[in-house]
């Protein structure tokens, strides 16, 4: 049933018959100089973190979770933050908030994330409020399971109604229930766009918070201190526009905000596509993409390497070209394409001394490309090496990945993502390391604009009785999910 309606919709899209021209090149290096040269951004060191800051969208974690989250900030370095979770992609229908108090102290810049300030924090309390009644009976049985006791036998859970999980004054904790951990507060940056713009002259100023990420393997998620970035948060004063920012400012953990149902954006390959901005991976690069799909199922990709959070000390690019299987819904990840990705030949252009310097060095086990002849600037094809063995990369290389396109919060342009790096530095070489949320969305500088038929429909968000509200069994694998990912925990 939901497989036809993919279908269905992908079909509507495709002989919609108005699929725009996009610029050419010369557009994507446009972009891919300002995501580089980050003009007009800022980041002031320490963060100022003090006031309300919102998900933009309804954001993906590993497992995957669909969540929501507003977080306050206040003078006093105290916190107040809600987390709302949900059992569908557009966070249409809410399972269960989470509140949060606590304190943080800013500390000193990160040795390890350049760009990044380290942080402490304490929780004081964290309430628990479920919406639905299984989801109720499913969190008392898996608070009593991890913590014995911890429910008193008089006691009973109703839906909407607050429970502490966790209380510093009354030595209470079972935030291990809910495989929880707020780690995320360890590493901060605050980002300030200001563009100006050319028709009013006026200055738009964007204040995105960058919060640590939080670890693709569940297992580890208690014990892991982020190594990069969430997708940011806003700040909501600059956010008139932003209808989700609205709903989520009025919300709190009992009246959590419901999301406008959305259309399910069949992904199609095709196209050129850029960072928008410097991005930070784990084990920790900056760099940039630049991907080009020549819609016959073969791929282009640049990945420009930096030293620097603002990506302008470059070290390494990597150019790679292969080919894709063709995209499958996902079974794991409502919203998601799976592919299969495989790289057939590489080239690598080392850009500093100290690049190029170890390169050299590689040899035996580690072999990439010729030994000893890798020279500052100048490219080298390592397809007759087998890759680069170094970069943990042989060829034919095949990554397991995770798709999904939508428009940006404004409706101006189209962004693709792709899957979550994993967390521990390897590739997603093997099916069972298949992503299960998204990086930094790239957005499309070259090609056709294939969503360009529902931009034109101004009440696109709720008229498309084929995708709107989420069927039943997408809920129930959500909840299977979610059951499953504790019960893996325990
Ligand atoms: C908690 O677990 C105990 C032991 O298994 C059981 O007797 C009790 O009824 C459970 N309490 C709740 C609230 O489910
Ligand atoms: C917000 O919307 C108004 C009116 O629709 C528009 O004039 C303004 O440019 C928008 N602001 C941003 C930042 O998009
Ligand atoms: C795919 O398309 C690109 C660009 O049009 C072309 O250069 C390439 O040869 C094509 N590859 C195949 C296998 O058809």
């Amino acid at each position: 049933m939901d497989h036809m309606m993919f279908v269905v919709s992908l079909l509507n899209l495709l002989y919609s018959g108005s699929m725009l021209a996009f610029g050419d090149s010369q557009c994507c290096s446009r972009m891919l100089n300002d995501a580089g040269g980050n003009s007009g951004v800022t980041s002031p060191s320490p963060p100022q973190i003090y006031g309300e800051w919102v998900s933009m969208r309804c954001e993906v974690r590993p497992g995957p979770e669909f969540l929501a989250r507003k977080y306050k900030f206040h003078a006093d370095s105290t916190f107040t933050l809600f987390q709302y979770y949900y059992a569908d992609n557009h966070c249409t229908t809410p399972l269960y908030s989470l509140k949060l108090r606590g304190s943080i102290q800013i500390d000193e810049p990160s040795w390890i994330i350049r760009g990044g300030t380290k942080a402490e924090y304490e929780l004081d309390r964290v309430l628990v409020t479920s919406h639905r009644v299984d989801i109720t009976e499913f969190l008392v049985a898996k608070v009593n399971a991890t913590c014995p006791g911890f429910i008193s036998p008089q006691e009973t859970w109703v839906t909407n109604m607050r429970y502490h999980v966790f209380s510093w004054h009354d030595d209470k904790d079972c935030l291990e229930a809910l495989s929880f951990s707020m780690h995320e507060l360890q590493l901060l940056r605050v980002e300030i766009h200001e563009r100006v713009d050319p028709k009013t002259r006026s200055t738009n100023l964007r204040e995105e918070l960058f919060l640590g990420d939080v670890h693709t393997d569940i297992k580890q998620r208690m014990y892991y201190r982020p190594t990069s970035y969430q997708t940011p948060l806003m700040n909501i004063k600059q956010q008139d526009n932003c209808s989700v920012c609205q709903l989520l400012d009025n919300s709190d953990d009992v009246n959590p905000p419901i999301f406008p149902a959305q259309s399910e954006y069949p992904v199609i390959l095709h196209g050129e596509w850029v960072s928008s901005r410097c991005e930070v991976r784990p084990q920790v690069f900056f760099l940039i993409r630049h991907l080009i799909f020549h819609g016959n199922h073969t791929w282009e990709g640049y990945y420009h390497h930096y030293s620097d959070p603002f990506c302008r000390n470059p070290t390494f690019s990597l150019y790679a070209k292969g080919y894709h299987s063709e995209g499958l819904k996902s079974d794991i990840v409502r919203g998601g394409t799976e592919y299969d990705f495989i790289t057939t030949e590489m080239r690598i252009t080392p850009k500093d001394t100290g690049t190029t310097e170890l390169l050299n060095v590689f040899e035996g086990d580690e072999l990439c490309g010729q030994q000893g002849t890798w020279k500052l600037g100048t490219e080298q094809d390592v397809t007759q090496t087998y890759g680069c063995a170094a970069l943990g990369i042989r060829l034919p290389h095949t990554e397991y990945e995770l798709m999904r396109m939508e428009y940006d919060a404004f409706r101006r342009t189209v962004l693709l993502y792709n899957g979550q790096r994993p967390s521990d530095g390897s590739n997603p070489t093997t099916a069972d390391k298949r992503p299960t949320s998204y990086q930094t969305p790239l957005v499309q500088c070259g090609g056709i604009n294939i969503l360009s038929r529902d931009s034109n429909s101004d009440s696109s968000d709720n008229d498309n009785s084929l995708n709107s509200a989420p069927s039943t069994p997408w809920q129930h694998v959500a909840l299977a999910t979610l059951l499953l990912n504790s019960i893996l925990l325990s």
